[in-house]
């Protein structure tokens, strides 16, 4: 794992964004497994501002996005296929068939995982995954729990992540209970991983998934046995395992 610690959360965003950005240089068919939250904002503008600077063309990259609430309509404005669109898809010249974003209101949430399984192999899997971290160390809506879940499935938030969230809702009780999210199998199976994380509130999280033991308790440390994972931290979220 390489560990990239920045001075706050603006540096945080730069520097993931330059590893992003490197990425779609590289390949600029690359399918970009992106993420929602308030800790990627930063990195999103980034990247709209290297776009609108003539240094990124998104033509042909192809998203897939970790998660969506379960119940939530794509034009439901706490949505995450509404977060992207604002965040990042309509600020930058990617085609909006080519994003992905399970859909929260599915007749069948169980057939639309698969169809989400189906659609990642289609595309030859994930070069790039961005993750943030929640406070109980889940990855997407990939909650603790005694077994790793490893296909896109249906989740029931715990109540550290309802709490968490209700910040973006009139009050906790708005919070969608459950949630479609990608699992740990495909997450795993991405070429590459950047967890991205900002502010003091963070560091217990990141201490047990990356200096503890690997255990679906916290689901981020299955992380430790990927090949290539770049954590990009702010010193606020630092452990003090990682500034040794
Ligand atoms: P946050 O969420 O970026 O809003 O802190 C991260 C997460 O829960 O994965």
């Amino acid at each position: 794992m390489r560990v990239i610690v920045t001075e706050d959360y603006a540096g945080m965003s730069r520097k993931a964004a330059e590893l992003i950005a490197a990425q779609i240089l590289l390949n600029p068919q690359s399918v970009l497994g992106l993420a929602t939250g308030s800790t990627p904002i930063g990195l999103y503008q980034c990247l709209v501002e290297k776009y609108r600077a003539g240094e990124l063309d998104f033509s042909r990259i192809r998203s897939v996005n970790l998660d969506e609430y379960l119940g939530l309509s794509p034009e439901d404005d706490q949505s995450y296929r509404y977060f992207m669109n604002e965040n990042l898809f309509r600020h930058i010249n990617i085609n909006l068939a080519n994003t992905y974003v399970p859909d929260g209101i599915a007749k069948d949430p169980v057939a639309e995982c698969a169809r989400y399984d189906e659609l990642i192999c289609r595309l030859g899997g994930i070069d790039m995954q961005l993750l943030g971290i929640g406070n109980n160390g889940h990855i997407g809506f990939n909650e603790p729990a005694n077994t790793f879940a490893l296909s896109t499935h249906c989740v029931a938030l715990t109540e550290s992540t309802i709490q968490a969230n209700a910040r973006f809702f009139a009050d906790s009780e708005q919070v969608p209970q459950q949630a479609l999210t990608m699992g740990i199998g495909q997450i795993m199976r991405a070429r590459r991983v950047i967890v991205i994380a900002s502010g003091s509130e963070k560091r217990e999280a990141l201490r047990k998934a990356f200096w503890g033991p690997v255990t679906p308790e916290v689901p981020a440390s299955i992380l430790q046995m990927h090949p290539d994972v770049t954590l990009v931290m702010d010193r606020q979220a630092a452990p003090e395992a990682a500034c040794v």
